[in-house]
């Protein structure tokens, strides 16, 4: 038996067809347009093409759309000013710095500049506090996309057990707090993690993201486990997950491809925040 896929293109694109027609409601109702910024600092290749793809998909829904691309030398000053700029104009309620930041450049400080009701990437302190807390915020994307995944996949995950490779502030933390709410049990492993396959082969659920192709083995994986892989490297030119996805795909009852898993619902996920983030202009 082979694994079920959890086709993140596919399920993205009926998310993105609904914020469409939400657009064009807040259009034709209140003459409200949705904005997002990105700001994008350096030349790091892969992260200027998630921005491409930010951008692509906030003008294929109907969004205005503003990227700043800035040089590697910029300050943490030109870029708080930059971000107080965008904090007081109106055209714009979502703004997301991608990370990671060049050296020398504190990204929590950054993020802290951003309005919390602008912040569409859930980094603000106030907005992981209120993750944690339980109340209501800006969820992180990757994060989110996961957990709408798990979802799609119809399991009742309800006091089972999920292992998360990764520990990171963009996806690990947040995804185990998020994986709390579902009522899962969870243990977060990380790179100090003394016997990693050992928790892996009791999970029920598995959330890789270690950023190391490959990491995980299928012979690490439980019998029907669910699988989402958010790891994505450049092997040459194949764009390779954690996990090892052919002999994975022959144990796991669902599994995430990459690329083509987390990476689209991730963009999915940003473009409904930042449709939250307008739609409390009509409030
Ligand atoms: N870098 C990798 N993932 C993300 C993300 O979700 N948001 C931002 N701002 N940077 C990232």
């Amino acid at each position: 038996m082979y694994a079920n896929i959890l086709d993140g293109r596919k399920i993205s694109q009926e998310i993105r067809k609904n914020i469409m027609d939400e657009v064009h409601k807040l259009k034709l109702n209140y003459g409200i347009t949705p904005g997002l910024s990105v700001i994008i600092v350096g030349d790091d290749e892969a992260s200027h093409v998630y921005v491409s793809m930010k951008e692509k998909a906030c003008k294929m829904v109907g969004f205005h759309s503003e990227v700043y691309k800035l040089p590697k030398e910029t300050t943490q000053d030109q870029l708080i000013k930059l971000i107080d700029g965008l904090n007081h104009n109106d055209k714009i309620h979502g703004i997301l710095v991608q990370l990671p930041l060049p050296e020398g450049i504190d990204e929590n400080l950054i993020n802290s500049h951003i309005l919390p009701s602008k912040d569409v990437d859930g980094f603000h302190a106030i907005n992981t506090g209120n993750l944690l807390l339980g109340e209501e915020s800006f969820i992180p994307c990757t994060p989110r996309g996961i957990i709408e995944l798990i979802k799609r996949t119809g399991e009742d995950i309800t006091g089972k057990h999920a292992v998360v490779v990764g520990r990171s502030n963009i996806v690990g933390k947040p995804v185990g707090v998020l994986l709390l709410r579902e009522n899962m049990t969870v243990t977060i492993c990380h790179s100090k993690t003394k016997n990693i396959e050992e928790h892996l082969r009791m999970a029920d659920v598995i959330v890789a993201a270690a950023g190391i192709p490959e990491l995980i083995k299928g012979n690490m994986i439980k019998k029907d486990a669910i699988v989402i892989d958010a790891g994505t490297r450049k092997v040459g030119d194949k764009l390779v997950g954690d996990v090892e996805f052919k002999e994975a795909s022959k144990v796991a009852s669902w599994i995430t491809p990459v690329p083509g898993g987390v990476g689209p619902m991730t963009i999915a996920m940003l473009l409904e925040n930042t449709l939250k983030a307008a739609k409390k202009k009509c409030e």
